[in-house]
């Protein structure tokens, strides 16, 4: 019988000399679970054989590394300032996971002169060996935020099934959408206490985007509450490796499966690093 690890490997590598997948997960409101999902869905896509890379862009509470138990030294600041290349500050996190620290050198990525946001683009040359790049952001609709996801172009938002959670997803992604209206958008209903309740939520936003916004949101899936999760974080490691069995370490793996089958098509022939890179340079100077 066929790997279909093997199979899904080999789809990936025949789009490879575009770069890697850019997958932002974003929220409205903070405290939803990106950072569980961001980290979690790494080691998904990990377990099916992908070379993956997460990056810590909350410039305002980056905590990908507490979540994951390590503590990098370096981060992209010192990428920015010239004193370090990427492939010597990317830090090893379980099972292969390669986990770039944000920091708020992020910031300054605005000020950078062409020049130099060149010589960056080429540091970021060494994210291209890799299969997918996901971006663990900080949440709302601030300009340092939602450039990360509008320049992504493949973007994960995560809700809970409160009201207050789905209009400020909804407020996210009409933002995102107004920057670049091609994004592909999917949501997780993360939280819920039943899949009805999930896909309640994820239809209520669903209606609402194509009804105000004209556009249709794929449902990723859902994470129900789940107490092993609280567990995973007082305990420093993801929950799909304290937990690989629980069910949110399966409705993890759907949701990563799921995002395999919706690839994004984009023009070919451009490196979507690089591309990336300066969608943000240009939306931040804005
Ligand atoms: N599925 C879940 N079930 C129970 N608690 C959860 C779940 N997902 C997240 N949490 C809780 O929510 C907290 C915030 O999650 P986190 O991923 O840090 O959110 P964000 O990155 O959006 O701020 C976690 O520390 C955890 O206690
Ligand atoms: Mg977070």
């Amino acid at each position: 019988m066929t790997d279909q690890a093997e199979v899904l490997r080999r789809m990936v590598s025949q789009q490879h000399s575009d770069g890697p997948r850019i997958v932002a997960v974003t929220s409205g409101k903070g405290g939803v679970g990106k950072t569980n999902v961001s980290v979690n869905l790494a080691l998904a896509l990990i377990e099916l054989g992908y070379r993956v890379v997460l990056v810590d862009v909350d410039l305002g509470l980056a905590n990908a590394d507490i979540l994951l138990g390590i503590s990098p030294e370096f981060n992209l600041t010192h990428v920015l300032t010239g004193h370090k290349r990427i492939s010597e500050i990317l830090a090893d996190g379980p099972n292969g996971l390669k986990v770039l620290a944000g920091g708020s050198g992020l910031y300054d990525i605005a000020n950078l002169s062409s020049s130099r946001l060149d010589a960056f683009a080429k540091a970021i040359e060494s994210l291209n060996e890799f299969d997918f790049v996901i971006l663990d952001t900080g949440a709302g609709i601030h300009k340092n935020v939602v450039s990360f996801a509008v320049a992504a172009s493949e973007v994960l938002v995560v809700t809970t099934p409160e009201p207050t959670a789905i209009t400020d997803a909804y407020g996210v992604i009409k933002v995102i959408l107004q920057h670049n209206p091609e994004s592909s958008i999917h949501v997780v209903v993360n939280m819920a206490h039943s899949p009805q309740e999930a896909e309640l939520a994820a239809e209520k936003l669903n209606t609402v985007a194509r009804q105000f916004l004209g556009k249709e949101i794929h449902y990723a899936g859902y994470i129900l509450y789940d107490h092993q999760v609280v567990s995973s974080v007082a305990e420093q490691r993801p929950v799909l490796l304290a937990y690989p069995s629980s069910m949110t370490s399966r409705a993890i793996r759907r949701i990563g499966q799921g995002l395999i089958g919706t690839e994004l098509r984009e023009p070919p022939g451009q490196n979507r690093v690089q591309r990336f890179f300066q969608r943000v340079h240009r939306l931040l100077r804005v």
